[in-house]
């Protein structure tokens, strides 16, 4: 895996003015915020080897590379998901490149469904904490030494003063930003209304089919994680009807504005 974390970031060195310091990884639906950076570089993934191809309705696949402010910036424009059928590992590949490339700081979007009751679509929500429900996990086998350790401490895998400054930007804003948990399931099935009564039981406000993966490895590799959700659906058996993918997309459409507007204020009060 090392050899081809190194290889790939060699590859992509050879095609960028500079070295990244914020990584972005945009979720279903909002990977419009990428096409505002100043001289864009688009990497798609297929055109690097021994990366996985991004198969999901609503994301790109590629890196975007460009400027915000004065930092310089390394985007998915869609992402890699275990339900994909891809390992652990290759889902969260694109996160070792990052920490290879030198980034120190990353934001991981999705979309995600409400299981905090007081949440409505449209709503985005800075994620406090995670709960990983899958049994898979993308640090088990030979422990990359050169990125961190065997056992990492994950008890402030989100970066708590990055929370209390989206939040201050919010305000500012005059947007409302939700806090809470990421409850990760595998997916690709939406869940069932029995599993989304146990996820918020057991403290989940939020449920989903990615992040947690590339929060952990980052975690891992010492970058500091911002993780923010955009509530695009209530989770099933909230209301009395069933779930789909193009309401997910639709809603991230819609908030799509504001998403852009909050993203940005926090890319530029990210201090690496
Ligand atoms: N469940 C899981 N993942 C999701 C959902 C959901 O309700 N909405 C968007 N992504």
């Amino acid at each position: 895996m090392e050899e081809r974390i190194t290889s790939i970031a060699q590859e992509i060195l050879m095609r960028i003015p500079e070295s990244p310091t914020l990584g972005i990884v945009l979720g279903s639906g909002l990977g419009d915020f990428a096409d505002t950076f100043e001289n864009p570089i688009y990497i798609p993934y297929d055109s690097l080897d021994g990366l996985p191809k991004s198969t999901v309705e609503g994301h790109k696949g590629q890196f975007v590379f460009g400027k915000i402010g004065g930092q310089y910036v390394m985007a998915m424009q869609g992402r890699f998901h275990y339900y994909e059928g891809y390992t652990m590992q290759e889902v969260t590949l694109p996160i070792r490149i990052m920490a290879k490339l030198g980034v120190l700081t990353v934001i991981l979007t999705n979309a995600a469904g409400g299981v905090n009751l007081d949440f409505k679509p449209g709503d985005l929500m800075v994620i406090s904490d995670h709960i990983h429900f899958v049994q898979s996990n993308p640090l088990i086998g030979p422990n990359l030494d050169a990125y961190g350790p065997r056992f990492p401490d994950t008890s402030s895998t989100y970066h708590k003063p990055y929370i209390l400054m989206a939040q201050k930007i919010a305000q500012k804003l005059e947007m409302t930003l939700k806090e809470g948990v990421y409850f990760y399931f595998s997916g690709p099935n939406y869940e069932t209304p029995a599993e989304i009564r146990m996820a918020r039981f057991l403290g989940g406000d939020a449920v989903g089919m990615s992040t947690v993966p590339e929060a952990m490895v980052a975690c891992h590799s010492g970058i500091k994680v911002l993780g923010i959700s955009c509530i695009t659906n209530c989770a099933a058996g909230i209301l009395n009807q069933p779930l789909n993918h193009k309401e997910v997309i639709e809603t991230a459409d819609r908030i799509k504005q504001s998403f852009i507007q909050l993203m940005r204020e926090i890319v530029l009060a990210i201090e690496v």
